[in-house]
């Protein structure tokens, strides 16, 4: 109980415009900053200068399953999920499992009444494997391949996103006129957010979806609802990822919403759905704004009734897609050190057992990330350090400038918050170092949910030589 106040305050208007203070000279593993930030909500401190999260302790949890290590909180996810049904009750919230999937994150979801937004075969498969309703379930994706559409219809996923012209025909041939397939149309309302230019996908320019803008969008729905066996029920945007301000979101629903007026002047039919999709931003550091969920719930609704009523449409049903926000804060990755460089220069480099290939995200987008010690209690000063991984490119640094203490040394083990979310679903296996294990940790108890990749894995891969 005391964990679901916590974590609900987490999502409270104000908490987000509050940054903890960076942090303060002095004994670098003091646990002032635990609490709160980019950490989950149950992270306290433990004994030995451990670090619990779940209840686990950081430290043990890696002498348990080794290093690196990534351990989810299940009560975070949970109550994650949890706050956004409450924050906005009548909306259908579907978890982005780009973010991350496994067969137990299906389960938590799923368990916690949200669907689920896939972008492949792959993630689709695993999902309704797990035994994740096809329902609940809806795909998108720019370049579905055929045998990908023909999965989804075999499954009887709830919804398919249409994202191309050509997937117009693809689909409609694929489904018998007696049973149709629920579709939104994506629409790009020209809209720039999000924390890289990569993500931003709510502008032109780049490869998703139908341009507003120009007509694309409007000729796509009159070719869908040309379609028997294709019922179109919405529109689909997504704007970017990592956006912690809810005005661009009330931009976007204009746009959907002065489309959907138009659909229902020139074909005489009001569309029922409407997708925002995804993309609230989460502390990567204390000092971070993250999205606020109760405002964007409150002016999000509220906006939504005015336009509607504006333009004399009924109120659609509301759709997003969060994955970040629900699966980030609850990763936490744990790298054992194996080697401490100084530099003549002074310049600090703490090499850890794992790197970009666990977590691309520094090298890609310059993320930036918090890190502290765990497992030892240090008195030393806070030093300057550059966290680098153990990948064969001078470009794998994990964080930057980290402020560690200055005695640390090889063995020491770092931990690495917000680390849930895009990080083990986009590891590699470069240097064919393996991708790291994962553990949920839930009432002080550790499980195993994925074990470590080993060389072995990449050898039975090989058919030939
Ligand atoms: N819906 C759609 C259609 C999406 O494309 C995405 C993310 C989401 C929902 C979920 O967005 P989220 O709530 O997680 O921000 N690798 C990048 C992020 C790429 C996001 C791709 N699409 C990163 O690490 O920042």
């Amino acid at each position: 109980m005391t964990q679901l106040i916590a974590r609900s305050a987490a999502f409270a208007p104000g908490r987000a415009s509050a940054p903890a203070p960076a942090p303060a000279p002095g004994p670098a593993s003091a646990t002032a900053d635990v609490l709160g930030g980019p950490w989950p909500a149950s992270a306290r401190p433990g004994p030995g200068a451990d670090l619990l999260v779940g209840g686990v302790g950081l430290a043990e949890a890696a002498e348990r399953f080794g290093t690196p290590l990534y351990v989810l909180d299940e009560g975070e996810v949970r109550s994650r999920a949890r706050a956004y049904r409450q924050a906005l009750p009548h909306a259908e919230v579907l978890y982005a499992a780009k973010a991350f999937l496994c067969s137990a994150m299906a389960d938590w979801v799923a368990e916690e009444g949200l669907g689920l937004d896939v972008c492949s075969s792959g993630e689709l498969w695993l999902a309704v494997s797990a035994g994740f309703p096809a329902q609940r379930i809806l795909l998108h994706g720019n370049a579905k391949s055929p045998a990908e559409l023909r999965l989804a219809r075999r499954l009887r996923v709830g919804r398919i996103v249409i994202d191309g012209p050509a997937e117009i025909a693809r689909l409609a041939a694929l489904v018998a006129a007696d049973t149709p397939q629920k579709v939104l149309v994506r629409v790009v309302p020209g809209i720039a957010a999000g924390h890289h230019a990569a993500v931003r996908t709510g502008v032109g320019g780049q490869k998703f979806g139908f341009p507003i803008e120009g007509g694309d969008a409007a000729d796509a729905i009159a070719r869908v609802l040309d379609q028997p066996g294709l019922e179109l029920a919405g529109l689909h945007c997504h704007l970017g990822s990592q956006i912690t301000e809810v005005e661009p979101y009330l931009r976007a629903l204009d746009a959907l919403v002065r489309l959907l007026a138009q659909v229902r002047e020139r074909h005489g039919v009001e569309l029922p759905e409407l997708d925002l999709g995804g993309g609230h931003g989460i502390k990567y550091l204390p000092s971070d704004a993250e999205f606020d969920l109760a405002e964007f719930a409150v002016r999000l609704t509220d906006r939504l009734a005015v336009r509607c009523a504006e333009a004399g449409l009924e109120v659609p049903h509301l759709i997003v897609e969060p994955g970040r926000a629900i699966a980030g804060p609850a990763g936490v990755a744990v790298y054992r050190v194996l080697s401490v460089k100084h530099g003549a220069d002074g310049h600090c480099f703490a090499a850890v057992d794992g790197g970009m290939g666990d977590n691309p995200r520094p090298a890609l987008y310059g993320s930036q990330y918090s890190v502290r010690l765990v497992g030892r209690r240090s008195d030393a000063d806070a030093m300057r350090a550059d966290v680098v991984g153990r990948h064969c490119e001078a470009g794998d640094v994990l964080v930057r400038d980290a402020a560690l203490p200055a005695d640390l040394r090889p063995g020491d083990l770092l931990a690495v918050p917000a680390a849930g979310a895009y990080q083990l679903s986009m590891a590699s296996g470069y240097n064919l170092v393996g991708r790291p294990a994962v553990a949920a940790v839930r009432d002080g108890r550790a499980r195993l949910l994925i074990r470590r990749e080993t060389v072995e894995d990449f050898r039975l891969r090989e058919v030939g030589r």
